[in-house]
């Protein structure tokens, strides 16, 4: 069964003014079946995290460790990590024009499976997978996420999610900028894929309009480059109705 292990994780990021300490010290466990969900303000460093996890180069792991089923995932490429079954949904999806979505997401599957999906099966898979989702199929042809809207794009980011079956899956903010009916889609989407009970989520968002849909087991408030509490799916609620000053002091204060 798949764990992350996050431990005493600190992460700097390059600035003008040097090194900048963003992530002081998360300590995080998901394991296959569970729904963690972090909330926090902005600048807290939520998304520092996701991408500390996926190995984006622009982030410098300073010290503690993270692992998945005990391999050392930052010793880890980038693409290593996603064939050892991370994944990242990006808070803003990048645009690759030129790639069209059909070819990007054999690519990446082929990647993720270690040989090429037969493709007659993968057609199939494909077009399932969008009418589950409710995507047109002319998307298939267009370039990775280039004009999608934003809602588009975040859908196409569940697309991924399905096709390439991670055993955990970071999605941060995937719900911000959906509509009713996107959101209730997206939702159905996370919980096709935790229905088997082998993966686990980590679902970061502002809303608890989404954790309506996708029941978290735990709840857990980030500020300050740290998890500060955690709790069940009634901290979401009680975060909804106090705010985040509790933890922070003041509204200022709440960025690292
Ligand atoms: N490349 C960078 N250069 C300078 N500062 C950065 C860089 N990346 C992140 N930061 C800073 O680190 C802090 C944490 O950013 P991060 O994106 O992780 O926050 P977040 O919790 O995801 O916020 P939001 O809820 O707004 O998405 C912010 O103050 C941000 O400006
Ligand atoms: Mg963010």
């Amino acid at each position: 069964m798949a764990t992350l292990e996050i431990k005493d994780l600190h992460v700097s990021v390059a600035t003008d003014d040097g090194a900048k300490e963003i992530l002081k010290g998360v300590d995080l466990t998901v394991r296959a079946g569970e729904t963690h969900a972090i909330m926090g303000p902005n600048g807290s460093g939520k998304s520092t995290l996701s991408y500390a996890v996926a190995g984006h180069p622009k982030y410098e792991v300073t010290g503690g460790s993270v692992t998945l089923d005990g391999e050392d995932v930052l010793e880890m490429s980038v693409d290593e990590r996603a064939r050892a079954g991370l994944f990242l949904a990006m808070q803003y999806p990048v645009e690759v024009p030129g790639v069209s979505m059909s070819n990007f997401l054999r690519t990446a599957a082929t990647a993720v499976r270690g040989e090429a999906p037969k493709l007659r099966t993968w057609v199939k898979e494909v077009k399932e997978s969008m009418k589950e989702l409710e995507i047109d199929p002319a998307f298939a042809e267009r370039s990775v996420n280039e004009g999608f809207s934003g809602g588009e794009k975040k859908r196409h980011e569940i697309l991924q999610l399905a096709l390439l079956n991670p055993k955990i899956a970071i999605l941060d903010e995937t719900d911000s900028g959906l509509d009713v009916d996107a959101l209730r889609v997206v939702s159905e989407g996370v919980n096709r894929f935790r229905a088997s009970g082998e993966s686990g989520v980590l679902l970061i968002t502002h809303y608890t309009r989404i954790l309506r849909h996708i029941t978290p087991d735990f709840v857990h408030v980030f500020a300050g480059g740290r998890i500060v509490e955690s709790g069940g799916s009634e901290l979401a609620d009680q975060l909804e109705a106090g705010g985040y000053v509790k933890y922070t002091g003041s509204p200022e204060a709440a960025g690292v």
